[in-house]
């Protein structure tokens, strides 16, 4: 996957949302696919689609031509059933992020039990990590279920923001993100890649990507609403704008070249 060390650390950019207006009047606009490749022009390092089990927003049809036309990679996001697994296995997307799924929840509500479900899940991620697809698991940033996903065999695991996200006070959200960073320096140690996502927008990011651990931030809501008043590629650039490196660059060379009179 991309390494671009102007930033601290890659950037997926989730365009469900664009999906979502769509699907609510049966229409053939907006188009996500367009907007996957808006995102890539601003720079982004990845695309991320959930593919929801009710269909609500990202048709299979979008991750045909997404895997077709998008050159940075494809990161689908997905619960375990076996139709599902198939599924991802002949699209072969770069990535496969599992999530839980419960019909009536607004979005992805909490992280996975990988405590819970080592067994199902094992299966899953050895199935697709045959299809040379990478699988990361997205959990709460709990010492149980990262001990899990070790267990698992995942490749990274995706740390829940959404606590950190919607904490309502300076408190809370001190203590969301100091389990965040904690949590991070567990997957590292324990040998697991980090990412992380969910809720992020153009103020609560910064802090989190400068976690040293977190390699890979997935981010739609923020930048999909950002898009609706100055378009797509400026919504994603200034995301990359606040995940931007800010060491200074390092210094050229002295020009001219110090003249040196011949001897
Ligand atoms: N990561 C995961 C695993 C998700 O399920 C979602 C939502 O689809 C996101 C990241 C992006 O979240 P948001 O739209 O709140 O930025």
């Amino acid at each position: 996957m991309l390494d671009d060390s102007r930033y601290l650390c890659r950037l997926g950019v989730n365009v469900d949302h664009v999906a979502t207006l769509r699907q609510n009047r049966g229409t053939m606009y907006p188009d996500p696919v367009a907007a996957a490749l808006e995102a890539e022009a601003a720079g982004a390092h990845q695309i991320t689609v959930h593919l929801r089990e009710d269909r609500r927003h990202i048709q299979e049809r979008d991750l045909e031509l997404l895997r077709r036309s998008v050159q940075t990679a494809v990161n689908l996001e997905m619960a375990a059933p076996a139709e599902m697994i198939r599924f991802a296995c002949r699209i072969r997307p770069d990535q496969v992020t599992l999530v839980p799924e419960r019909r009536q929840e607004l979005t992805t509500e909490g992280g996975l039990d990988a405590a819970g479900q080592k067994k199902s899940l094992g299966a899953a991620v050895r199935r697709l990590m045959k299809s040379n697809i990478t699988v990361s698991l997205f959990i709460d940033p709990d010492p149980r279920q990262i001990e899990a996903a070790t267990d698992i065999g995942a490749y990274a695991v995706e740390l829940h923001t959404g606590e950190y996200a919607n904490a309502r006070t300076r408190r809370q959200a001190v203590r969301e993100f100091d389990r965040l960073a904690a949590a991070a320096r567990e997957a590292q140690t324990s040998g697991l890649r980090v990412f992380a996502g969910h809720g992020l927008h153009y103020r609560n990011t910064r802090p989190v990507a400068e976690l040293t651990e977190i390699e890979e931030l997935n981010i739609g809501h923020s930048i999909v609403a950002r898009a609706v008043f100055v378009g797509m590629r400026r919504a994603v650039r200034e995301m990359l704008d606040t995940i931007r490196r800010t060491e200074p660059p390092t210094p050229l060379p002295p020009f001219p070249p110090t003249y040196r009179p011949a001897a």
